[in-house]
């Protein structure tokens, strides 16, 4: 029973497409398989899985522990009722900032491990979960350039992050809207398990310690424009019942545009970080209500 899934490269620094294997159906021998290829291709596709809710987070959390508060759910632009949602709509507004780059839950003090998606109901065009390769944008600096990356953090909050497109958020305690405070995250980052460098940032970085806040912003802008180019992304085009994973540590993720007036449903997973290599420092978030710093000041770097 557990003979090798097949692991097809994609054209890309990242990625890879696994076939002959059945996720209902993971044995240790199949798992070790897919965990080395998780650590070398850093994203994982699965056409034609079909999981259902159970099965999907039994395959999650093969990976590690399920993400406090955030653990799975439903990215969707339906209302519960079946109506579609519209920019008046808190999860719309959440969505429209996914169209951005970036690595899930940094603005929490412990950021995500990995991140999984499976698709349930697809548009006509449009809406692929795309991949960037941080390993790959890394390699691809001059020596000068991550001297001086190696020296930079940034604070992260979805307060930020949804600002800057237009969206305002209360302080109200919902994932993401926390009064813990804006954790202060390196810019690289070295994999725990594999030891490789990545850039580390996304949208919701938002000031470098040392730099007036708009020169921060357009180096922030700038690097991610910068790597989020071909040979280094994959865009993911989803047929009902597809799954992703990709290694959050080192890949980021957006979702392409699609027509919202066709709905878009894909089931999420999110796998925790560990606290020994994801839990950063918390300071006072100035788009905060509150803050209470002894929930989050103590963090070890
Ligand atoms: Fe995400």
């Amino acid at each position: 029973m557990s003979n090798a899934p097949t692991f097809e490269p994609i054209d890309a620094t990242l990625g890879a497409v696994v076939t002959n294997v059945d996720l209902n159906q993971v044995d240790d021998g199949t798992w070790g398989h897919i965990h080395a290829a998780f650590l070398k291709y850093g994203v994982l596709v699965f056409p034609g899985q079909h999981l259902d809710d159970d099965a999907q987070q039994a395959f999650a959390y093969r990976f590690g522990d399920r993400m406090e508060g955030r653990a799975s759910g439903r990215i969707t632009n339906q209302r519960k009722d079946g109506t579609l949602a519209t920019k008046q709509d808190e999860a719309f507004r959440l969505q429209r900032g996914n169209e951005g780059w970036h690595i899930d839950s940094t603005y929490m003090p412990l950021a995500a491990k990995a991140g999984m998606l499976s698709a349930l109901k697809v548009p006509p065009a449009g809406g692929q979960t795309e991949f960037a390769d941080m390993r790959a944008a890394w390699d691809a600096l001059d020596a000068a350039k991550q001297k001086q990356l190696e020296g930079l953090s940034a604070y992260h909050s979805l307060y930020h992050s949804q600002r800057k497109i237009g969206f305002v958020h209360n302080t109200d305690q919902r994932y993401g809207f926390h009064t813990q405070g804006a954790p202060l995250r390196p810019m690289t980052k070295r994999h725990p398990e594999t030891g490789r460098m990545a850039i580390y940032a996304g949208r919701h970085a938002y000031e470098i310690p040392g730099m007036e806040a708009e020169e921060s912003e357009r180096f922030i802008d700038d690097l991610m424009a910068w790597a989020c180019q071909p040979p280094r992304i994959y865009s993911h085009q989803w047929q009902v019942g597809d799954l992703a994973v990709w290694d959050n540590r080192c890949i980021m993720h957006r979702a392409a545009l699609y027509d919202t007036s066709h709905p878009r449903v894909l089931r999420s997973s999110r796998v925790s970080g560990d606290p020994a290599t994801e839990l950063a420092p918390t300071f006072a978030d100035p788009l905060a209500d509150d803050f209470e710093p002894e929930t989050g000041a103590q963090a070890a770097g």
